[in-house]
């Protein structure tokens, strides 16, 4: 096995680095992100450092980058409050990651990407219409990350919008039958395959799969 040492990584080049880095931590939940300006403009974009905080109450955070790298979806969450998540599928990857690129504020990524905007009654964030799971986030709180200037936003579920026929009896959510991808690194999508699901373990059994 080679090894690799931090002086190494950093003689690197930069875009083999970033590569390499961002593939360390693993597959990702892709999710595009659905905000909206104070002037009214629509915006999506693609985020896949996301994380489940807790399920009561149902809080999840992303990573956004510093500003001047990634400046619209935050600075639409921090004037509007509200923001969509939308789960990925195969059939619009290719228009996803094109929400990655740097268009101005008054450029709207649903309309560069042809993905379809989706407005829901009485919320102010737009969903994308494509998408078979979605669900409605409210700010909580924004923590900068002074090492690196980048911000861990977290929010509320406030609504959920899924197809019923994935949810199981015991809530969870068959999301590889929805279609949902994930991701690698900071342009490989994979498709997905549930291999077991187990019991609540415990430390005096042996964990039974369920059936
Ligand atoms: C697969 C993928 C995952 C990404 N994940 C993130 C992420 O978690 N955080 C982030 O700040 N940018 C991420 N990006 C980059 C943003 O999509 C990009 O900076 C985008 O232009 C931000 O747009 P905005 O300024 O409209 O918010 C990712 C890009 C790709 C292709």
């Amino acid at each position: 096995m080679q090894h690799f040492s931090n002086d190494n990584i950093k003689s690197w080049d930069r875009f083999y680095r970033t590569n390499f880095i961002n593939c360390l931590s693993g597959f990702k939940s892709a999710t595009l992100i659905g905000t909206i300006s104070c002037e009214g403009n629509p915006n999506l974009a693609i985020f896949s450092n996301l994380v489940h905080i807790g399920a009561d109450p149902a809080l999840i955070g992303f990573i956004n980058r510093p500003k001047e790298a990634a400046p619209h979806t935050i600075s639409n969450i921090e004037a509007t409050g509200v923001y969509t998540m939308n789960h990925i599928h195969a059939s619009f990857i290719d228009k996803a990651h094109q929400t990655s690129a740097k268009y101005s504020a008054g450029e709207s990524e649903f309309q560069k990407s042809g993905l379809g905007i989706e407005w829901k009654e009485n919320i102010k964030a737009p969903f994308v219409a494509e998408s078979n799971i979605k669900y409605l986030m409210e700010l909580v709180e924004i923590i900068p990350i002074q090492y690196n200037r980048s911000f861990f936003v977290i929010g509320k579920v406030t609504d959920v919008y899924v197809d019923e026929t994935i949810i199981a009896p015991d809530g969870f959510l068959y999301i590889d039958n929805a279609g949902s991808i994930t991701s690698l690194g900071i342009d490989g999508y994979y498709e997905t395959n549930l291999i077991a699901r187990f019991r609540y373990a415990k430390s005096d059994t042996i964990t039974e799969k369920i059936k």
